[in-house]
């Protein structure tokens, strides 16, 4: 398959017409990569970040857009209180609004920390405590773990985070299953974007190596899986954590063993 082909967020769309979705995050990467898939899906999108305006990526797209910091309980209720005046019926939930700070274990700072894990865990909690009352049965829940959620990746706090966000989406899809809505976790691998734009280089290069795929991924190819999770056609799966990492996961660092093996003896 082409970049051209991976690109093209019209694969294998599935309807999601008339669908109050809020995705945050939503300014660039892969938040603005899901708002525009869920768009053309047929979803009512609430696209939202921390930028007051509207953000270059959803310029143009006719895509609704509002501030939100994830952090805030109070602009958490605002929006709610705007979707139950407007009488929007919520059906989904993208908690994919995310920091990372590359700092390891014996560096770290508390403040970075702590900021890290506001934005990453909290803030995913209040979107779900506050947004879950306002959803009817057959809704849907998405939050955007990571690779770092599954093994031991040195920026501590992120890797922290990701993880403890894997047991807020266990909890919550045990709370609200009985209520219809679904809740589940992506894993993404290494995704070209803003985020990955900032790490060191090596850690690409380490990261393609011990990927059985051998490339990154883009972001379009993570908000297909989210746009199937939002969708009926998970309509059984919740409490689910679902890796989109080329294999990274499942390789789990065998790929670099066969590797130096094939290396060192080919017929070994
Ligand atoms: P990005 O940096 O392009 O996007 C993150 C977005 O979150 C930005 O638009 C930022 O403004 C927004 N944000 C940060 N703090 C916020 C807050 N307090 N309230 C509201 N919005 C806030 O990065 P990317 O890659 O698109 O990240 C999306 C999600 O995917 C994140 O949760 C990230 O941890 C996760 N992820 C990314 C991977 C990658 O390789 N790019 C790999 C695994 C997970």
């Amino acid at each position: 398959m082409s970049e051209s082909d991976l690109a093209d967020s019209t694969r294998a769309i599935p309807e999601l017409t008339g669908r109050t979705i809020v995705v945050t995050g939503a300014a660039g990467g892969q938040g603005a990569a899901a708002a525009l898939l869920l768009d053309s899906a047929g979803a009512r999108v609430v696209a939202t970040d921390l930028s007051a305006a509207t953000p270059a990526a959803l310029r143009g797209t006719g895509l609704r857009y509002r501030r939100l910091d994830v952090t805030d309980s109070r602009a958490w209720r605002d929006l709610a209180g705007e979707l139950e005046r407007e009488s929007l019926p919520l059906r989904g939930l993208v908690n994919n609004a995310g920091i990372t700070w590359r700092s390891r274990i014996l560096e770290v700072d508390e403040g970075d920390w702590n900021r890290v894990l506001a934005v990453n865990v909290s803030g995913a909690m209040l979107g779900i405590r506050t947004l879950a009352p306002l959803m009817a049965a057959g809704s849907s829940i998405v939050n955007i773990g990571s690779i770092a959620a599954l093994n031991g990746h040195y920026p501590v706090a992120y890797t922290t985070s990701k993880w403890a966000l894997r047991g807020l989406t266990h909890s919550a899809a045990t709370e609200l299953g009985p209520r219809g809505i679904r809740v589940n976790i992506v894993h993404p691998g290494f995704i070209e974007t803003d985020m990955t734009a900032t790490a060191p280089a090596v850690m690409r290069e380490a990261q393609i190596a011990l990927t059985p795929l051998e490339r990154t991924g883009l972001a379009n190819e993570v908000a297909t899986l989210v746009a199937f999770l939002l969708s009926d056609a998970a309509s059984y799966l919740t409490g689910a954590e679902i890796p989109v990492d080329g294999g990274f996961a499942s390789s789990a660092g065998a790929k670099y063993l066969a590797d130096r093996i094939a290396a060192s003896s080919p017929t070994a």
